[in-house]
């Protein structure tokens, strides 16, 4: 497997959390500030950050028929494997700093323990999809499930197939989150995303600037 170390100078920070849980606000201010700072910076996400994964993006967010478990979780891999490929690894070898909302930690989360499909298999696949890439920081921001509903309620949007799951898919994509940031604990920052988001701006942007050395 191929070790975040394998490729530096690049820097990749990945956002994680349940719908709802401020990573795109998050994510908009760590740009913000990596470039006021005159650092180049690519901000993408998973699914869509291509051409090809806003196709995938429309059908594994808005298909209205069934997509079975095992199909949706070889999509988001699809879309992971050219995401990487095309615009996450160049711009690493570039020695860009790459931010990203949602990674491999999603697909664990919510194909993984959401469906069921289980976390070993559905890491492997990514891990395959992406030749073993992994991020030098992934910031989970960990939110009570209630509380993030209220804020999607609160958008006025109509909810994606995986927003409109049950309560227990949620609750499980949370506890799977925190498991995963508790295993590798020098990858993840985890947040408590109940506090003000210029707080968690600070406590994001401290542990960047140790990694920027
Ligand atoms: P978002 O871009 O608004 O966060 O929506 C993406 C949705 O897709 C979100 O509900 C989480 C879900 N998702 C997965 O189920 N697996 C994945 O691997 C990724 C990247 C996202």
């Amino acid at each position: 497997m191929t070790a975040a170390t394998d490729r530096r100078p690049g820097l990749f920070v990945t956002f994680e959390g349940g719908d709802g849980v401020g990573k795109t606000t998050q994510a908009t201010l760590l740009e913000r500030w990596l470039t006021d700072a005159g650092r180049t910076v690519v901000r993408t996400r998973e699914p869509g950050g291509t051409e090809v994964g806003v196709l995938i993006r429309d059908i594994v967010l808005h298909h209205r028929g069934e997509v079975s478990p095992r199909a949706e979780a070889l999509l988001y891999a699809a879309d992971r494997a050219h995401h990487i490929e095309t615009v996450v690894r160049p711009a690493l070898d570039r020695g860009d700093i790459v931010i990203q909302d949602r990674y491999l930690d999603s697909s664990v989360a919510y194909q993984g323990a959401g469906r069921v499909l289980g976390r070993d298999e559905v890491r492997q696949l990514s891990l395959w999809a992406t030749a073993g890439l992994l991020p030098d920081l992934t910031v989970l921001l960990d939110l009570d499930p209630a509380a993030a509903r209220a804020r999607l309620d609160a958008d006025d949007k109509p909810f994606d197939r995986l927003e409109a799951e049950k309560e227990s898919f949620h609750a499980r994509v949370r506890d799977e989150f925190l498991v995963l940031a508790a295993a590798e604990p020098d990858r993840f920052l985890v947040l408590d995303a109940s506090s003000a988001p210029d707080v968690l701006a600070a406590l994001v942007r401290e542990r960047v600037k140790t990694l920027l050395g």
